[in-house]
């Protein structure tokens, strides 16, 4: 079926007790065992399976080609991957442009547990290629990158990887409507669903999606093990956004487009990116931070990916723990994740908060 009909419909059946369309939702922790040892399905206790989750894992399994986990947020996603995958010794490529949290969490935290990594520019394959070591085990990849939306053309990656290096691409800002990078030939897909899959700016969330059983298996493991699960009604929330993705990013795109047609012309604005589709936009202006502060429409926050358009300054602010590293942003660079409001609003406060600094 199309992407649009699997949406919609991805992970859902009626609740099998009263039928009601949509499935309850499961705000338990455990689960009465009719005799030692016998429960239904794998639901003997709520970390390790709830119905709720199990509902969303499937519809993100659907929507990306694999088998999805869940998880409390895109980092706990991020944080299971490598550690089902990696072990001390073990080398990962990173890009070297990435959200900075990622960067973060390898540097600060899986460096302390034996594991090396390597900043690469990904769309230089010949540069890839080089940074690949005999202990390199998963070469990570953002595409578009946040936040100076880079695209990188995964299919070639993989063609210019040896085969046992583990391919794994963060698809928050594209989403499996615009790229499914299991079907390029990646191992695995990590994604915030905090942004445009939960797609309210209302739950923090994450999801890997796996092509191997056996690597799926690793990743429930450590979801088990390390317990960074999401609560069902933030499973709920999520599986609720799924289902106007593709009406969502169609609109983003569109709003996206027609800010970036205004910003190309608009004063003292340099750089504009934004890879044709999706919502993601960046820029850079010597007056990044007043824009920042006087736009209306666009609320300052960090995040991205909700109906409602933000704006930020990533060097100081989603971006602080890539600073003074090869992945650092330059400060004069904004960032807007463009809504799903009127076009001509938006517009019209890029240009207030543009030429009023002017
Ligand atoms: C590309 C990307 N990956 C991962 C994350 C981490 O997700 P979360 O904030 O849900 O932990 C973010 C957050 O901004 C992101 O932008």
């Amino acid at each position: 079926m199309k992407f649009a009909t699997r949406a919609v419909h991805a992970g859902l059946d009626p609740d099998p007790t009263y039928r009601s369309v949509i499935p309850a939702i499961h705000q338990t922790s455990t689960f009465a065992q009719p005799a030692v040892g016998e429960f239904v399905e794998d639901y003997d206790y709520a970390r390790s399976a709830n119905p709720t989750r199990s509902a969303l894992e499937r519809a993100l399994g659907e929507l990306e080609g694999g088998l999805g986990s869940s998880f409390s947020s895109g980092m706990a996603a991020t944080h299971a991957l490598i550690t089902a995958i990696c072990s001390a010794g073990d080398h990962v490529v990173l890009p070297a442009d990435l959200y900075g949290g990622t960067f973060r969490l390898v540097d600060k935290v899986l460096t302390r547990f034996g594991i090396t990594y390597t900043l690469v520019d990904q769309t230089d394959l010949a540069a890839l290629a080089a940074a690949v070591t005999e202990q390199t085990k998963l070469v990570w990849i953002e595409t578009p990158t946040n936040p100076l939306l880079n695209v990188v053309d995964v299919r070639a990656v993989i063609d210019g990887l040896p085969g046992e290096v583990f391919v794994v691409v963060d698809n928050t800002f594209a989403t499996p409507v615009n790229q499914r990078p299991l079907e390029l030939g990646a191992d695995a897909v990590v994604h915030s669903v905090t942004k445009y899959l939960g797609g309210h700016s209302d739950t923090v969330g994450g999801a890997v999606i796996v092509r191997d059983p056996a690597v799926h298996e690793q990743v429930r493991f450590i979801q088990n093990s390390i317990g960074a699960v999401p609560g069902p009604f933030d499973c709920f929330l999520v599986h609720r956004g799924l289902r106007t993705l593709h009406l969502r990013m169609a609109a983003h795109a569109a709003n996206a487009e027609a800010v970036v047609g205004f910003l190309k012309s608009a004063p003292g604005v340099s750089e504009v990116r934004w890879p044709g589709f999706s919502g993601m936009v960046s820029f850079r202006h010597p007056d990044a931070i007043g824009i920042a502060q006087r736009t209306k429409l666009f609320t300052l926050a960090e995040s991205l990916g909700g109906v409602e358009s933000l704006i930020e300054v990533p060097q100081a602010m989603t971006h602080q723990s890539v600073e003074g590293s090869d992945a650092a942003v330059p400060a004069d660079l904004v960032r807007l994740s463009c809504g799903v409001e009127a076009a001509e609003d938006l517009v019209d406060d890029l240009h207030r908060a543009i030429g009023a600094g002017a």
